[in-house]
């Protein structure tokens, strides 16, 4: 029997991506990893804390020898707006010079986390690069940055579920959903 569909958090104003429709998309990234890695080692790097759920199901979809690290950025606070330089707050404790590293992230959106990181990590010399991202807020971009690997393009809404969060709150929901604005308070 289909499972009945779950009811809207009250902190959620529309759904942008279901449950079922992350767990499609993430299968399918795992095939895309697997048509590109073979059966190579990756080295996966997630940034904490909103790549947490998404590295951890995608993990999940591919049978390569892996190898986990995670680092962790400052950049937003407790608003909707990024706010000035993301910093490095903890960083890699695995060695990556000559091996195949795949960076995950939760969301792209002005580009400078990514930018930030993947220049890090290039200088480590890595044998490869990657970047795997569940979503893509493309119109936002404030530094150019493509990644390899992309889950959904999503519209310019800050958006919350499967990791994201607001000040730390909504990373349990299953599902992505719109905040409702009168919960977000930009600058706080
Ligand atoms: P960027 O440096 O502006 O690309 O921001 C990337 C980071 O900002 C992500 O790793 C998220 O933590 C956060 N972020 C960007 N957009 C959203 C959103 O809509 N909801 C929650 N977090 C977001
Ligand atoms: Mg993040």
């Amino acid at each position: 029997m289909a499972k009945p569909p779950a009811p809207l958090h009250p902190a959620i104003e529309t759904v942008l991506v279901t449950e079922e429709a992350i767990q499609q998309r993430v299968r399918e990234l795992g095939i895309e990893l697997k048509e590109v890695y073979g059966d190579e080692e990756i080295n996966v790097i997630s940034i904490m804390n909103g790549a947490i759920l998404f590295t951890a199901d995608l993990l999940r979809q591919i049978d390569n020898p892996v190898r986990l690290d995670c680092i962790r950025i400052s950049s937003y606070g407790n608003a909707t707006e990024s706010h000035g330089t993301p910093k490095l707050v903890h960083s890699l404790t695995l060695d990556v010079t000559g091996r195949h590293v795949l960076l995950v992230d939760d969301i792209l959106d002005t580009g400078k986390t990514l930018s930030l990181v993947s220049g890090m990590i290039r200088g480590l010399q890595p044998a490869s690069l990657r970047v795997c991202v569940l979503l893509d807020k493309k119109g936002r971009r404030q530094v150019p940055f493509d990644a390899d690997f992309v889950g959904f393009g999503i519209p310019d809404k800050f958006v919350v579920g499967y990791g994201l969060d607001y000040a730390e709150r909504y990373r349990n929901l299953p599902s992505i959903g719109v905040l409702k604005s009168e919960l977000q308070k930009s600058g706080a």
